[in-house]
Order: structure tokens, then C-alpha cells, then sequence
């Protein structure tokens, strides 16, 4: 089964808009022919549609972190995956753990979300994932288990099979302390594992599963050679040209 990688740069609450276009231009530059990984870049909401003009034609694609599940309305402050189709987007970043921690996000609000996401074309990028207090209770698997069906509650098969996961274990966002490659490896393995049961074969086969927390050039050929991940969810290293290049780059190396 050969599973496109992603490389996915999550900005978070970084950058300007005229920073984000002088990222572009640096991007666009550094990735020449460095074309096998999928590279997408989910800025702050403020910086979508001019870094979509920014983009266009480099191969690039664009994401947004967070969305709410209406289309219009009264929703002061909420964003519409209308709007951020309108905006250039392809991917969405959905259940992210911050947005968990710091928002109240629960997997109900979640799954309300990816079945938005999916309804209007656009690739909902699913976050799972324990925290350190529930890795050292040995939960881990239950706490992903949870987070994984209640997420992908109702979907057709054939939705998941386009769809992205990032397993980013809490503990090793930010911190600078990653998973090791096999505990990143087994327990992506077993998220595949949850959505064979869920959604058959075919899903689970062609899902693409990725791996966050603390990524960096010096741990992404051996993150990348496990055979069930398929690419990074970048928080800190993607803000700078060098390293999100770097990331790209041995991406492609390990996984052509
Ligand atoms: P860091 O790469 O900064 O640890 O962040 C990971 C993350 O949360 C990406 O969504």
C-alpha cells in the first residue's frame, strides 16, 4: 500500500500576515523538486487568502486550524468551512489538542466538525491523542480509542479513506521531547487498527496517519521509515524555512 506522505505545518498562533508572505516566498524557493511528500501549510486565518494567491501554482496546499460546523449565521467569531474553501483552502485541522485543553473541545464537537469539513469537500487533519498523565496510567490506547471512533462516528468508509489523522501525543507537544519511532509506530498502528474495524479494509488501508509532536530534521528519517506513519503534523519547526524544508526533505528521502 503506498500512502502519499503529508507534511503539514501547523502555525498555531504564529505569524503576521506580511511574516506568512515572506514564509511563502522562502517556501516556494527551497521546495523546488522537492516534490514527493504532500506539503501543507495551516496558517492563522487572518493570513489564508492572500498566502492562497501567494501559492498558487507551487504544489503547496493550504489548511486552516480550527472551523466551526455551520455554514453562515449568527455565530459571532466562528469560521465556515464555506468560508474557508472561499479562502483556498484544502485541508482542515480538526480536534486539535489545544482546542481540546483550552476550548472545551469535546469529540462530539469533533466529529460534528470533520462531517462539516468532509461535506464541503475539504480534508479534515483529525487530532488524537493522550496526555502524560493518562501515558503513565497506561491508558493510552483507551483514551485513542475514544477520541478515534467517537471522532469518526458516522462517516462512510470511503470519507475515512480520504481523511488525515494525527496521532500527537500531548506530553510531546512543544516539549521537545518526542515519542520514540516504535511507540509513535504502535500506537499509529493501532489507530489504523480501529478504523479497519470501524470502517473495512479499504479505509484503513488508504487512511493517512501522521505523527506530531516536537518533529524536528534530526527525527524525521526515523519517524518516517515506520511502516504506519505517514508523515508529521509540525508545530515549532515549521515556522522557519530551514527546518520545515529540512522536514520535507528527508520525508521524501525516506519514503520514495
Ligand atoms: P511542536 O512540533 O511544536 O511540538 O507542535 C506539534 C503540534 O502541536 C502540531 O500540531
Amino acid at each position: 500500500m503506498s500512502r502519499k506522505p503529508v507534511i503539514a505545518g501547523n502555525w498555531k498562533m504564529f505569524k503576521t500576515v506580511s511574516e506568512a508572505l515572506t514564509f511563502v516566498r522562502g517556501i516556494r524557493q527551497a521546495t523546488v523538486g522537492l516534490g514527493y511528500a504532500e506539503v501543507v501549510l495551516c496558517p492563522p486565518f487572518t493570513a489564508l487568502a492572500l498566502m492562497s494567491e501567494g501559492l498558487r501554482g507551487s504544489g503547496i496546499s493550504l489548511g486552516a486550524q480550527d472551523v466551526f460546523w455551520e455554514d453562515k449565521g449568527a455565530f459571532t467569531g466562528e469560521i465556515s468551512p464555506v468560508m474557508l474553501k472561499d479562502a483556498g483552502c484544502s485541508y482542515v485541522i480538526v480536534g486539535h489538542s489545544e482546542r481540546r485543553q483550552y476550548f472545551r473541545e469535546t469529540d462530539e464537537k469533533v466529529n460534528r466538525k470533520v462531517k462539516a469539513v468532509l461535506g464541503h469537500g475539504l480534508t479534515p487533519i483529525m487530532c488524537v491523542g493522550e496526555t502524560l498523565d493518562e501515558r503513565e496510567a497506561g491508558v493510552t490506547e483507551k483514551i485513542v480509542r475514544a477520541q478515534t471512533t467517537a471522532g469518526l462516528a458516522g462517516l462512510a468508509p470511503e470519507q475515512v479513506a480520504g481523511m488525515v489523522i494525527a496521532y500527537e501525543p500531548v506530553w510531546a507537544i512543544g516539549t521537545g521531547r518526542t515519542a520514540s519511532d516504535e511507540d509513535a509506530q504502535s500506537v499509529i498502528a493501532y489507530i489504523r487498527d480501529i478504523v479497519r474495524e470501524q470502517c473495512g479494509e479499504t479505509a484503513a488501508g488508504n487512511v493517512r496517519i501522521l505523527y506530531g509532536g516536537s518533529v524536528k530534521p534530526e527525527n524525521t528519517a526515523g519517524l518516517m521509515s515506520k511502516r504506519d506513519i505517514d508523515g508529521a503534523l509540525v508545530g515549532g519547526a515549521s515556522l522557519e524555512v530551514k527546518s520545515f524544508t529540512e522536514i520535507i526533505k528527508r520525508t521524501s528521502e525516506t519514503r520514495r
